[in-house]
C-alpha cells in the first residue's frame, strides 16, 4: 500500500509512522511527504528518513483553487491508494478527494464530532469536558469531518494545559493511526469508493 503523507507542523505523527515502517512493523510504502510551507519539522523528519518531499506553499498561489489543483496533481504523482492528513492544517476540495478515490484519512485530537478545527485541544480544555481523545477519520471536503475508523478516549486532569493534554492524546493517536494503516494494508478495512461514503468498517 502506498501512501502519501501531508503534513503542516511538526510531524510526531509522521515520525510514529516511519519508524513502525522502519521496525518492519507496518507494511505499507511512504512514497512521499508533503507540506503546504516551507520549513516545517515534519519535511526535516522526511528528509532525514531519506524519503521523498515536495511543498506546495499555500502562500505562493494567487487562490485556494489554484493551490488545491497544484496540490492535487503534485500528489497523484506517486500514485497513493491512500493520502494521509497527518496534522495537514489545509480543507482540500472535493475534486482532490475523488481524484484518490475518497482515501484521504485524517486524524484529529478530539473525539469528533466534538471541537472539530486547528484547536480541538484548546476548545475541550476551555468548555470544560472531563474526557477528551482523538479520531482517525476518512475526510470529506469539510473541516474534521467525514466517516469515522476509530476513536479512543483520553481523560482531562485537573491540571492539564493545552500542551500537556495534547500530549497525552498524540500518543493514542500515534497508535490508532498506525493500526488504522495496518488493517488498510492487510485489506481489513475497505475505503470508501468516493468521497461521499464509505463502502463498509472494519471487519
Ligand atoms: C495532531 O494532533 C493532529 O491530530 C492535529 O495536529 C496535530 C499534528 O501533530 N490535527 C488537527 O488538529 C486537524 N484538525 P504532529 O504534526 O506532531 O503530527
Amino acid at each position: 500500500m502506498r501512501i502519501v503523507v501531508l503534513v503542516s507542523g511538526t510531524g510526531s505523527n509522521l515520525q510514529a509512522v516511519i519508524d513502525a515502517v522502519q521496525a518492519g512493523e507496518l507494511d505499507v510504502e511512504i512514497a512521499a511527504v508533503g507540506a503546504d510551507r516551507e520549513g516545517t519539522y515534519g519535511i526535516e523528519r522526511s528528509d532525514e528518513a531519506g524519503l521523498e518531499t515536495f511543498v506546495v506553499n499555500f502562500n505562493s498561489f494567487e487562490t485556494r483553487a489554484e493551490w488545491d489543483a497544484a496540490l492535487t496533481e503534485r500528489v497523484a504523482e506517486y500514485a497513493p491508494d491512500v493520502v494521509v492528513s497527518s496534522g495537514f492544517m489545509r480543507i482540500v476540495s472535493p475534486d482532490f478527494i475523488e481524484r484518490f478515490g475518497g482515501r484521504y484519512l485524517n486524524t484529529h485530537p478530539a473525539l469528533l464530532p466534538a471541537f472539530p478545527g486547528a484547536h480541538g485541544v484548546r476548545d475541550a480544555l476551555a468548555y470544560g469536558v472531563k474526557v477528551t481523545g482523538c479520531t482517525v477519520h476518512w475526510a470529506d471536503a469539510g473541516v474534521d469531518t467525514g466517516p469515522i475508523i476509530a476513536q479512543e478516549a483520553v481523560a482531562v486532569e485537573s491540571d492539564d494545559d493545552e500542551e500537556s493534554l495534547h500530549e497525552r492524546i498524540k500518543v493514542v493517536e500515534r497508535r490508532l493511526l498506525i493500526d488504522v494503516l495496518r488493517q488498510l494494508s492487510a485489506g481489513k478495512l475497505i475505503a470508501p469508493s468516493s468521497a461521499n461514503g464509505v463502502q463498509s468498517s472494519a471487519s
